[in-house]
């Protein structure tokens, strides 16, 4: 089953007198997630993100187009029952504990006071804060205002969790301990929509990826289908390339290069790269390693962005 869909969805803001600043957030946006995955939107500042979640959590109407979330055709309020939301930029009262901010939204959200102290330990103890839950949260650092929201996000229990930049200002352990919590939540089976500039941070969790620029959907895919660079292989030899083989293999392969003691092929098919070894063992060239050349998705993000996609 989809968690979320959307189709061709658009979004013009107006705003000033009669409304006549326009600014276009997104445009025909048509990305399908399915339930139980890691999906996230990556794109640079103002790209649209922010308000795509905002849209599927009916807090902003779109200009034109559609979306569903678990199956309910939006805006329907009654899809927020079964979802979370770490807001980006999220403030809570500072005068509040963060077990108080877990209290009060999990009673919005209409869980019963009965089990709702319980949750709460559980879900301060998931994000690390267990020591600081009756620290006012003025006090709370950077760091412990994301866990805490994380943990709000939580509070009832959602199938879909949004999560808007939720790594903002949190040290390396502490990503990696969000990381790991994003891993368990997906375990028992919850979909996890993330919202993200820190490509690095989705590489590691997510199982699908959409690019976002300018309100553009630029391409979408597998963390594997985004970094892949096609067939260039690097492969590890000892002394230098033999002038023939450099000669033999530009008659097939797309480019043959050396760089110390690596040597880069880049191939259309494995037939090809075999070739180029073939050739190489045949000059008595000794190889140490061959290994499939990718791409960070970071490389993908910028080459995608800036308009220099390789081929
Ligand atoms: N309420 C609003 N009124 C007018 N323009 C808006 C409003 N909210 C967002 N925008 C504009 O819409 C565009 C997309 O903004 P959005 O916040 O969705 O981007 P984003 O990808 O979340 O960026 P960031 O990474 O900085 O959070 C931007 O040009 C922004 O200025
Ligand atoms: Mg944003």
């Amino acid at each position: 089953m989809l968690a979320i869909e959307s189709n061709a969805l658009s979004k013009v803001y107006r705003s000033g007198l009669l409304r006549r600043q326009e600014v276009t957030a997104l445009t025909e946006f048509s990305i399908q997630v399915e339930t139980g995955q890691i999906f996230s939107l990556l794109g640079p500042n103002g790209a649209g993100k922010t308000t795509f979640i905002k849209m599927l959590l009916s807090l902003a109407a779109p200009t034109s187009g559609s979306a569903s979330v678990l199956g309910r055709r939006l805006p329907d309020v009654r899809v927020r029952e079964k979802v979370g939301y770490l807001p980006e930029n999220h403030r809570y009262p500072g005068y509040l504990t963060g077990e108080q901010v877990l209290s009060y939204f999990g009673a919005l959200g209409g869980s019963h006071a009965g089990p709702l102290p319980g949750r709460i330990s559980t879900l301060m103890e998931l994000v690390g804060l267990s020591q600081w839950r009756t620290m006012k949260v003025k006090k709370y650092s950077k760091g412990m205002m994301q866990r805490l929201g994380l943990a709000q996000a939580l509070i009832n229990d959602p199938e879909i969790i949004f999560l808007d930049e939720p790594t903002d200002g949190v040290d390396p352990v502490g990503r990696k301990e969000i990381r790991e919590i994003l891993r368990d939540l997906k375990r028992r089976g919850k979909t996890i929509f993330l919202n993200s500039h820190l490509l690095s941070e989705v590489e590691l969790v997510s199982d699908r990826v959409a690019v976002l620029d300018k309100g553009h959907l630029l391409k979408v895919g597998t963390v594997d289908e985004m970094t892949a660079t096609g067939q260039a292989y690097v492969i590890g030899i000892t002394g230098t390339l033999p002038e023939p083989v450099t000669v033999a293999a530009r008659a097939f392969v797309i480019r043959l290069s050396q760089q110390g003691e690596n040597v880069t092929a880049e191939c259309r098919t494995t037939a090809e790269l075999n070739r180029v070894i073939d050739l190489l063992r045949k000059h008595g060239v000794e190889i140490t390693s061959v290994t499939r050349q990718r791409s960070t998705l970071e490389d993908s993000f910028i080459s995608l962005i800036t308009g220099e996609a390789r081929p």
